[in-house]
């Protein structure tokens, strides 16, 4: 089988994890929802080949990190989507066509990824489509003279923090960063707010769209976008997370694995008061720079070994200006990047107000006018949300 170390691929996989989840849970004593549910509902997950025509070698994925993996393979390749698939966002059906030869060297290629990891790696996935690739339609062959002596050494941090022999722990970090947005008796009193503001996205798609989110202690979150096409609705209702937006081939996209995990961090950082909780283990880092300024290193991994997601405080500030996750796919990780500014008093806490979102084939600018704490908020905010409505001309 190709993803013999593929995580959620058998139900037997799932089983062990939730008992590692167990176990982890009775050893630090933490919530127990926090830790169980990120190994829980594989019976929402929809696998590849049920939703889409012509799925030969991505199968027993489910559907969500199938469209990870397109937006991995297109990121490592420096491709877009039609590179591979003579189609466009309103034909879906197309994209069962086989008839350009690079989706078919792309098979080739996932196959040969796999057996690299299998027979040199012991499983592990060391080799991704962006080992060779860099970006680019070929690898390079010849190591590049240009780069050993004019050295241009701006190569990007690799995404695994080491631990810093000096660093303190994290801890530390969360505790100052606690007391920096308001201390942690005046963030319990925050349990819910509804946000309004914009959203708009880059290139094309740079108008400002009208956005609200919707959020409840301790971690359900809605985010809408409302978007020409119709409205780009994203929900976490505790357990479960869905994406339901126009123009994409699944209308109702149930969250799993990684992603769902992901859900999950983007919610529960709206009451960031128990997110060091949500990981097992933690890596503290050598500072690095971002816009200029020092910041301290954290990086989680989640109990299961299955997400990562590493935050970046501001030094002088110990607010939070970075937070990237990961999630796993079969051909590499996906990271999803947010970078905080405009920190306001909401309630007595201090929250961003402006936000970019980047991830693998998209980035979005958030800026919020208001925010209202505290407020009684419908339950049905947080359910599954329904196909978007076409848009109303
Ligand atoms: C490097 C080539 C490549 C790129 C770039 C690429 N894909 Fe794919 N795509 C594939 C391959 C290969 C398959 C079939 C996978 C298999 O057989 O398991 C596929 C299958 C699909 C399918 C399933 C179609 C069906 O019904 O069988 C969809 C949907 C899809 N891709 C969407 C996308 C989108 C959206 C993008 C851009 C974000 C994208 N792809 C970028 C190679 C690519
Ligand atoms: C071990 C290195 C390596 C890995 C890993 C790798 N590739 Fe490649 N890939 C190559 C090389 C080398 C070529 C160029 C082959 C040639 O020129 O004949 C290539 C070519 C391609 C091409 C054809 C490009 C074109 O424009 O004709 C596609 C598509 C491609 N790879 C997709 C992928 C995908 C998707 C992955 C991850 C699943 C991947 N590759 C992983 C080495 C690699």
């Amino acid at each position: 089988m190709l993803f013999s170390k593929g995580l959620l691929k058998d139900p037997r996989s799932i089983r062990s994890l939730t008992v590692a989840a167990q176990k982890s849970v009775t050893a630090s004593g933490v919530s127990a929802c926090l830790l169980l549910c990120l190994a829980s509902p594989p019976a929402l997950a929809q696998m590849a080949e049920d939703v889409f025509k012509n799925v030969q070698v991505l199968k027993g994925v489910p559907a969500d990190q199938f469209m990870t993996t397109m937006g991995v393979f297109s990121a490592a390749l420096g491709m877009s989507c039609e590179d591979c698939h003579a189609a466009n966002d309103s034909k879906w059906e197309n994209y069962a066509l086989d008839n350009s030869p690079r989706k078919q060297v792309a098979r080739r290629m996932v196959r040969m990824m796999t057996d690299i990891n299998k027979n040199y790696f012991g499983g592990r996935q060391n080799v991704t489509c962006y080992s060779c690739h860099r970006g680019s339609d070929r690898p390079r062959v010849t190591a590049s003279l240009a780069a050993v002596y004019g050295g241009s050494p701006e190569e990007d941090e690799d995404d695994i923090v080491r631990q810093a022999p000096d660093a303190p722990p994290a801890g530390q970090l969360f505790d100052k960063y606690f007391q920096a947005i308001g201390g942690t008796a005046r963030l319990a009193q925050l349990t819910s707010f509804v946000a309004k503001g914009t959203s708009s996205g880059y290139g094309p798609e740079s108008e400002k769209r009208p956005l609200e989110i919707y959020a409840k202690a301790p971690n359900q979150r809605t985010t809408i976008i409302h978007t020409d096409n119709g409205d780009s609705t994203t929900t976490f209702d505790g357990r479960a997370a869905w994406i339901a937006a126009p123009l994409r081939p699944i209308p109702v996209l149930p969250l799993t694995a990684g992603e769902l995990y992901g859900a999950r961090l983007d919610a529960e950082l709206a009451f960031p008061g128990r997110i060091q909780q949500a990981f097992g283990q933690w890596r503290v880092g050598r500072p690095v720079v971002i816009n200029d300024r020092k910041a301290q290193v954290a990086q989680g991994v989640s109990a299961d070994g299955a997400a990562m997601a590493t935050f970046y405080f501001d030094a002088d500030s110990s607010l939070l200006v970075r937070f990237i996750r990961y999630a796993s796919s079969p051909v590499g990780r996906a990271a999803t990047q947010y970078d905080y500014s405009d920190y306001r008093e909401v309630a007595g806490v201090k929250v961003p107000f402006h936000w970019t979102m980047t991830w693998l084939d998209g980035r979005e600018n958030v800026e919020l006018s208001e925010i209202g704490p505290n407020v009684a908020i419908d339950p049905a905010r947080f359910a599954k949300p329904a196909p978007p409505a076409p848009p109303k001309n």
